[in-house]
């Protein structure tokens, strides 16, 4: 596998500006492309915002120089200095399809192209690009920087090697990469999170709850349990002693009843304006940026207390803390 100096970004919005800090942080250059030439301020300004939160991270082991970044408004320029390209362009296929024919033909055969598409499958967009078996999707989570997951899925045409390369580059960067067996559309966690916000947006058109009161309904539960658990292992421990096959016997029929309605609302100006208004209501007049730092700061401290307890997204950062510490003492 060839080794991963320089990461490649294409598209330098939210999520590139996510990958852009995690890899610096792990002392990995950076050349971001995007065609818009205004967001180079605006990535500089995510990296330095994200900063202080992946510090405090990993705040209990000596970290590498940071990495280099290096902006560009040419796409293939980048692709013929990286080592690994992480695509982050609009969720469009047309978009997609037309980059990776121009950055696959002049990156080198061995550098994998991944994209951070949140529902296409990758046989969608390899087709017609060059060196297709390098092509996967890497889907990550917003902050990049700080969540850890990532769902790795493979084409027809993608070969099982550049999984595994690409798998061993995400976990040196601190993330669990979830290996998704068999592609279909919006991968595993967004059909989940997608089933949720279904009902959500049919409750506030139902009138059954605010934005504010669906939101409660998550934090203070089931919500809480989901960073140490997930929910079939919840519901296990929720059968007592009988475990999951009581769980399920008394819970299963409740899956025949009414409480879901499934088909998605058709989106009407209520349910638009209740989403804007009510979410606006909870910000309460705090900015996003204001939001977006307490996030982050409850993101480090509970990911750094399952640290503790070695579970869940706490292992992955307990095993990226002792790469980041191996590294150093390479290094001394
Ligand atoms: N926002 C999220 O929460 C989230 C989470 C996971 C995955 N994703 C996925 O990540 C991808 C990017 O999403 P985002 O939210 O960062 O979008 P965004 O709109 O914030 O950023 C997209 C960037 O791509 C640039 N761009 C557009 N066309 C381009 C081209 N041809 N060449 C180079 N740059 C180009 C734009 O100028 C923009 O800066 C999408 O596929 C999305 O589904 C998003």
């Amino acid at each position: 596998m060839r080794k991963i100096k320089t990461l490649g970004l294409l598209g330098t919005g939210v999520i590139g500006g996510g990958w852009a800090a995690r890899a610096l942080h792990c002392g990995i250059d950076v050349v971001a492309a995007d065609l818009n030439p205004a967001m180079e301020e605006w990535i500089r300004g995510a990296v330095e915002n994200a900063s202080p939160s992946l510090d405090a991270l990993t705040a209990d082991v000596p970290t590498p120089a940071k990495g280099t970044l290096r902006f560009t408004t040419d796409a293939e320029e980048m692709a013929s200095t990286a080592d690994f390209i992480q695509e982050s362009v609009p969720e469009d296929l047309a978009i997609k399809r037309k980059v990776y024919t121009a950055i696959s033909a002049t990156a080198p055969a061995d550098v994998i192209i991944s994209s951070s598409t949140s529902g296409f499958m990758p046989t969608e967009m390899q087709k017609g690009m060059t060196h297709p078996e390098r092509m996967l999707v890497g889907h990550p989570f917003n902050p990049v920087y700080l969540c850890p997951l990532v769902e790795v899925v493979g084409g027809v045409q993608t070969s099982d090697d550049n999984k595994i390369a690409a798998k061993a580059f995400y976990e040196s960067i601190g993330m669990h990469a979830l290996m998704v067996r068999k592609e279909v559309p919006g991968h595993i966690s967004d059909r989940l999170q997608e089933a949720m916000w279904r009902e959500m947006l049919h409750a506030l058109n139902d009138g059954i709850a605010t934005t504010g009161e669906l939101d409660e309904s998550i934090v203070y539960g089931p919500g809480l349990r989901w960073a140490v658990m997930g929910m079939n292992q919840i519901y296990m421990i929720a059968g007592g002693k009988g475990g999951a096959r009581h769980f399920i016997e008394q819970f299963g029929p409740a899956l025949e009843w009414p409480w879901t309605h499934l088909k998605a609302p058709e989106l009407n100006d209520k349910i638009i304006d209740g989403f804007v208004d009510g979410t606006t209501e909870q910000a309460n007049g705090r900015s996003v940026r204001e939001l977006e730092r307490i996030r982050d700061e409850c993101l480090v401290a509970i990911q750094r207390v399952l640290k503790k307890h070695d579970i869940a997204s706490g292992s992955t950062l307990n095993l990226f803390e002792a790469s980041l510490k191996s590294r150093a003492e390479s290094n001394n």
